[in-house]
């Protein structure tokens, strides 16, 4: 069986991390979650993975050093411009797919899932559709479904208002589909599947749901996307090793890149992760945040609750407090304090307090 990834969306709640990137290829400690994707692709038995793209995002995969492990890999590309949606990217992906049932994943989903049980519940059922659903607290972000007698989805609503949601059981956005889907999507049109096709196969009857309450997450949130590192370092305390040059101390569960360098009189964690040549300097302080690869970090800096972007150049005596996102080669000038919640663009330079949640461009 094939897996198509969706992997064309904008990203646009994790900018401005997302501008240099898009999500599939956000490092999950330390490794592009695309990686991860494919891995468990792979153990589940899937031999061939196509990458429903858009230009943009197709240039940044193949300029990233991503491991491909046994997967073979195809794209299919949406027009220039024109982002078909979920759905339309289905339809455009056609006859890559063949006329085999395949999988479908959402691009930016962190799971632990067994796909293979997946298909063989499709397989079991009348379905052309079988979606995976897990608990939330708060469906309203979700595509939400309302279960029925022997796992047939009676209905499903996309992002309901609050308090409208039919159940907290949510679309994880991940499906095995029937070569019959074609037949509900139109070709070069824009189409979602969870709100122009998810329904009315509902009301055929043709939607099916496997529930599933391992670990899952929908990174495209900074909240969501570092809880899931920590999560994950949790579910590695102990097993982790950090070899550290230079100094510093560790306060697990930490995972750090083992080119990094720390100096002395610096605490890293915990719940910190540090990618490949981050530099650290002395009396510094790291917890609960991800540093991608390259930054710097002067001497006397405090991070706790950030995610700092590649190559940025944190100077001395700077404080970054929670839900901060730095772009990519940013720079903070020495002693500057960012408040909770602030983002700053790619390559911007920061030389004066930011004390209130704010978007600096
Ligand atoms: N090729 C292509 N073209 N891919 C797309 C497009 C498009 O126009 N639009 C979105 N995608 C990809 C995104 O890159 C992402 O991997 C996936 O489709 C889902 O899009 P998101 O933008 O992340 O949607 P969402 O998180 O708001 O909602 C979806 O996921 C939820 C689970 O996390 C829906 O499927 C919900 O029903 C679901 O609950
Ligand atoms: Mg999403």
């Amino acid at each position: 069986m094939k897996a198509l990834i969706l992997a064309g969306g904008f990203a646009t709640r994790l900018r401005p991390l997302s501008c240099a990137r898009p999500k599939i290829l956000f490092p999950v400690l330390n490794k592009p979650l695309l990686e991860w994707t494919l891995e468990s692709l792979s153990k589940s038995g899937i031999e061939e993975a196509i990458l429903a793209v858009n230009h943009q995002t197709a240039f940044h995969i193949k300029n990233s050093k991503f491991s491909k492990g046994k997967m073979k890999i195809a794209y299919s590309y949406d027009p220039p411009k024109k982002p078909l949606g979920t759905g339309g990217a289905i339809k455009n992906a056609e006859e890559l797919l063949g006329n085999d049932n395949f999988l479908v994943v959402n691009g930016d989903i962190f799971t632990s899932i067994n796909y293979a049980e997946v298909i063989k519940r499709h397989e079991g059922n009348d379905a052309t559709a079988t979606i995976v659903l897990c608990t939330v607290k708060d469906p309203s972000r979700y595509g939400v479904a309302e279960l029925g007698y022997n796992s047939r989805i009676k209905r499903f609503v996309e992002k309901p208002q609050p308090g409208e949601s039919p159940s907290n059981l949510i679309n994880a956005g991940i499906y095995v589909l029937s070569h019959e889907i074609f037949r509900y999507i139109q070709y070069g049109r824009r189409v979602s599947l969870e709100r122009e096709v998810f329904p009315k196969l509902a009301e055929e009857g043709k939607l099916f749901g496997y529930i599933f309450d391992g670990l899952w997450t929908d990174i495209g949130k900074a909240e969501d996307y570092l809880e899931i590192n920590k999560i994950l370092l949790d579910s590695l305390r102990g097993k982790l090793k950090n070899v550290i040059r230079g100094g510093g101390q560790i306060n697990e569960p930490v995972f750090c890149d083992e080119s990094i360098t720390i100096k002395e009189g610096s605490t890293i964690g915990p719940y910190a992760v540090l990618g490949k040549n981050v530099n650290v300097g002395r009396n510094v302080y790291i917890k609960n945040s991800i540093i991608f690869p390259g930054v710097l970090i002067s001497d006397d800096s405090f991070i706790n609750g950030a995610i700092i972007g590649e190559n940025v150049v944190v100077g001395r005596g700077v404080k970054i407090n929670g839900n901060c996102v730095i772009g990519d080669c940013a720079v903070i000038g020495n002693n500057v304090s960012l408040a909770e919640g602030v983002s700053i663009c790619p390559a911007k330079e920061i030389y004066q307090d930011v004390l209130e949640a704010k978007c600096i461009i």
